[in-house]
Formats: C-alpha cells, sequence, structure tokens
C-alpha cells in the first residue's frame, strides 16, 4: 500500500463498483429526457460569496463545512458544497431567462462539505441536482417531485418515504421565527452552546439540530404551518392535492426545514429506513427568492438533489451484475496466431464486441485461465492449423460447451449471442 492514502471523508470509486453508478447515472438521463430537462455542467469551483449569499451566512454549511481558501491571495473560492447556487448563477449569468425563463436543468457530480465522515456521510459525495427554473404553478412541485419517485423506482428502490412541508416565505416566516425564538427563550438552558447562538441567528436551524435536548426543547415548538401566510397556505394545499392526482403518498413533516436557507414554501425529503442516521437520500424545495439574492430579476425555482453514494447503496443487484464483461476471448496459441489475432481482436472491438486477448503467448490452460478471470463469455481458440483451416473452437465460458466455427464468420456469431442475450 502506498503510504499517501486518500485524504478522509474522500473515497475512490473502484471499477467493480462503477457499473452500477453508470447504470443509475443512464437511468437518470433517460427519465430527465422524458421530462425536458437538460443537462449544464457548473464548475467545482465559485467564489466564497456565491455560497454566503445563496445558501445562508448561518447555515451549518456556510459556517462550518466550506472548503474555501484565499485564492493565491486574491480572493476567497469554494469547493462547491452543492449545485442549486452555481445553477442559478449559470442561469443568471448567461442571461438564459432573456430567450426562455422556463428552463429544466440538471447537473451531476460531486460536492464537497466538511462533515463528520460516517457510514453514508462523506466529504466528497456525488449528487444528481435537478432545478425547475421560471414556473410559480404548484403543479411544477408536484411533477418534480413525481418525477424524483419515478426516477428512485426505476432504479429499483422501494420502501421509501416522501416528506413534505412548507417554509412559508419572506412574508409570514419572521413571525413564525418570532414565534420559535419566544418559545425556546424559556428554554434556553436545555440548548447546546450552538443552538443558543442560532436562537439569535437562525432559529429555524435549531429543529436540524441532532443533539437530543434541543430535540426535546423543540419538540412541543408550534406548527410552521400554523403561521404560514394564505398565499403559502393555498399553495401547499394544491401541491399536496396534485401529489394524489398523480398518485404520489406522500406525509407531512412539520418539522422539516432543510439545511439551506434559500427555501421557501414547498420542501420535501425522501428518506429511508434501510440507511440508519444518515437516511435522506434527497431533498429539495422551493427558492423563489434566490435569483433575487444572486443579483437577477424575480423567477421562481424549485429542484432537488440526490445523494448518489446513498441511493447506489440501496440499489438492488451485486455490484458485478452491473459491470460489462468481454463478449469474448481470443486464446491464440504461437506466433502466427497471435499475429493473426491482434488486427482481429481489434477488428472486432471496432465493430462493437467486446474482445480480450493475451499478448503474453501463454500456454492454453493459461489463457483460458485469464479468460475465465475476465469473466469473458465466450472463447475462440487459434492456433496455426485452426488459421490454415480456417476453422476453430469457440467456448462457451459457462457452458463449457464448445463448436467449430468459422473464423471469418466470428463477427456475425458473437453479435447473434449477444442479441440472443438480450
Ligand atoms: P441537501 O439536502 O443538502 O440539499 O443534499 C441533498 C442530498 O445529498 C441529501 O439528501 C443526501 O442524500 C446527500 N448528501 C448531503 N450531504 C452529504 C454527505 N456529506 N455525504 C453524502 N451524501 C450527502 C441540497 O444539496 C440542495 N442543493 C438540494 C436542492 C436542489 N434544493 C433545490 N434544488
Amino acid at each position: 500500500m502506498s503510504n499517501i492514502t486518500a485524504v478522509r471523508g474522500f473515497k475512490d470509486i473502484l471499477p467493480e463498483e462503477s457499473g452500477k453508478w453508470q447504470h443509475v447515472e443512464k437511468i437518470a438521463r433517460q427519465v430527465f429526457a422524458n421530462y425536458g430537462i437538460h443537462e449544464i455542467k457548473i464548475p467545482l469551483l465559485e467564489k466564497t460569496e456565491l455560497f454566503k449569499r445563496g445558501i445562508g451566512e448561518t447555515t451549518d454549511i456556510v459556517e462550518k463545512e466550506m472548503y474555501t481558501f484565499l485564492d493565491r491571495g486574491d480572493e476567497y473560492l469554494t469547493l462547491r458544497p452543492e449545485a442549486t447556487a452555481s445553477v442559478i448563477r449559470a442561469y443568471l449569468e448567461h442571461n438564459m431567462y432573456k430567450v426562455d425563463p422556463i428552463t429544466k436543468l440538471f447537473t451531476i457530480g460531486p460536492m464537497f462539505r466538511r462533515e463528520r465522515p460516517q457510514k453514508g456521510r462523506f466529504r466528497q459525495f456525488h449528487q444528481i441536482n435537478v432545478e425547475f427554473i421560471g414556473q410559480k404553478d404548484p403543479r411544477v412541485d408536484s411533477e418534480l417531485i413525481f418525477m424524483l419517485a419515478h426516477f428512485l423506482s426505476t432504479t429499483g428502490l422501494t420502501n421509501l418515504k416522501l416528506e413534505i412541508n412548507s417554509l412559508g416565505c419572506p412574508e409570514c416566516r419572521p413571525s413564525f421565527r418570532e414565534n420559535i425564538k419566544n418559545f425556546l427563550n424559556d428554554r434556553e438552558g436545555r440548548l447546546c452552546p450552538d443552538c443558543k447562538r442560532r436562537l439569535e441567528t437562525n432559529p429555524l436551524r435549531i429543529f436540524d439540530c441532532k443533539n437530543d435536548s434541543c430535540q426535546e426543547s423543540i419538540a412541543e415548538a408550534p406548527s410552521i404551518l400554523e403561521y404560514i401566510c394564505s398565499d403559502c397556505g393555498d399553495h401547499f394545499e394544491s401541491v399536496k392535492r396534485y401529489l394524489e392526482l398523480l398518485g404520489v403518498e406522500y406525509t407531512i413533516n412539520t418539522r422539516m426545514v432543510r439545511g439551506l436557507d434559500y427555501y421557501t414554501q414547498t420542501a420535501f425529503e425522501i428518506i429511508t429506513e434501510s440507511l440508519g442516521s444518515q437516511n435522506a437520500i434527497a431533498g429539495g424545495g422551493r427558492y423563489d427568492g434566490l435569483t433575487r439574492i444572486l443579483g437577477g430579476p424575480d423567477i421562481p425555482g424549485i429542484g432537488f438533489a440526490i445523494g448518489l453514494e446513498r441511493l447506489i447503496s440501496l440499489v438492488p443487484g451485486r455490484d458485478e451484475d452491473f459491470i460489462q464483461f468481454p463478449h469474448l476471448f481470443i486464446a491464440a496459441l504461437g506466433q502466427k496466431a497471435q499475429e493473426f489475432s491482434f488486427p482481429l481482436c481489434n477488428a472486432l472491438r471496432k465493430a462493437g464486441i467486446r474482445t480480450e486477448m493475451d499478448f503474453s503467448d501463454r500456454s492454453l490452460k493459461s489463457q483460458m485461465k485469464r479468460s475465465d478471470k475476465l469473466n469473458c463469455l465466450n472463447t475462440l481458440i487459434i492456433g496455426e492449423r485452426e488459421i490454415d483451416e480456417g476453422k476453430a473452437p469457440l467456448r462457451n465460458m459457462a457452458t463449457k460447451e464448445q463448436n467449430s466455427i468459422d473464423i471469418q464468420s466470428i463477427e456475425g456469431i458473437i453479435q447473434t449471442l449477444i442479441n440472443l442475450k438480450q
């Protein structure tokens, strides 16, 4: 082992795992295409200011978890802890709204948060992020959630729970915040030092605290749904109605406030019971004020992000079921057969057949072992005599059945076998 290891909380995704990752990303691209969502690729690094303003100065992410550095003494830059602020920055910067304010975007990639690593929680993790920008209609909220459920069920996930809440708007949230503050002032002694501070800076964040005593203190707190204004209430009622119309089951969790300050109205999470404490597979919500916060015109938006490590750990099937094993191994015996097989192997690859061969000119036994090790589905055994006769044995590595075939027709034969398997 090298004495230099990966950074704590940063992990390698190994070749044997990557088949499942590709499978999930492929489904995402297919599903998203059906809903008219286009891919955007955004930088990993942004100006720190973007996240401070976008996510909120008094959130845990901005206060404690960002990887921020002073770039050559010039300006503060941050490895993106999430994608929404960057997507909206790009949307505004490229004047996308002038062409068409209604824009649906997705992006897939790594995010960075300096949290305490544990099962299902990393410092570099990956998200699939979707944003529906430009529409305030509650049907948009419901169809976004419907699509998330559609995607997750297509990957094979079951036993998921959708929780929804409304976080109100800048009109009605302040009165709820004041009320929570008053409610907790009497219980301040039981709050952790962080929450004592949050009581002044951002009382809603106390809902997210993992400390038992803080959770107990807030258990009896009033529900935000009692404080939201009639606009927010109507919007929430419509979202629920459209979810029902689309057949999406939900539960209301009035304590779910989400960890980012840009949310307004609809907030939601998909949770599972199979992952221990890191039970959120996906989270999202509406952020109607974000474009303004970032200096643009007033344009509504809603989106979500799925944690890929968590999702992939729940996708049924073994890692090896998702690996594309070679269709063919060519065991070439002797110099002449090696010379013959080398261009054949590469021509077959070009024709779409996953083909392997061994350059070491080893014995048939060791080449068969190599074919087995690579999990090749078939092996073509070619020696000098086979080249002269134009016929060679093709062995099915699973059944051990062997048939003499015309070497010239190998491409067609393997193609037929591939088609039969599909
Ligand atoms: P978030 O709830 O912070 O939302 O993250 C979304 C998902 O990312 C979580 O539900 C979880 O699955 C995964 N995740 C978060 N932190 C970690 C971690 N340290 N290790 C592993 N997985 C993690 C957002 O990021 C928002 N930008 C979502 C959004 C998009 N809202 C509107 N648009």
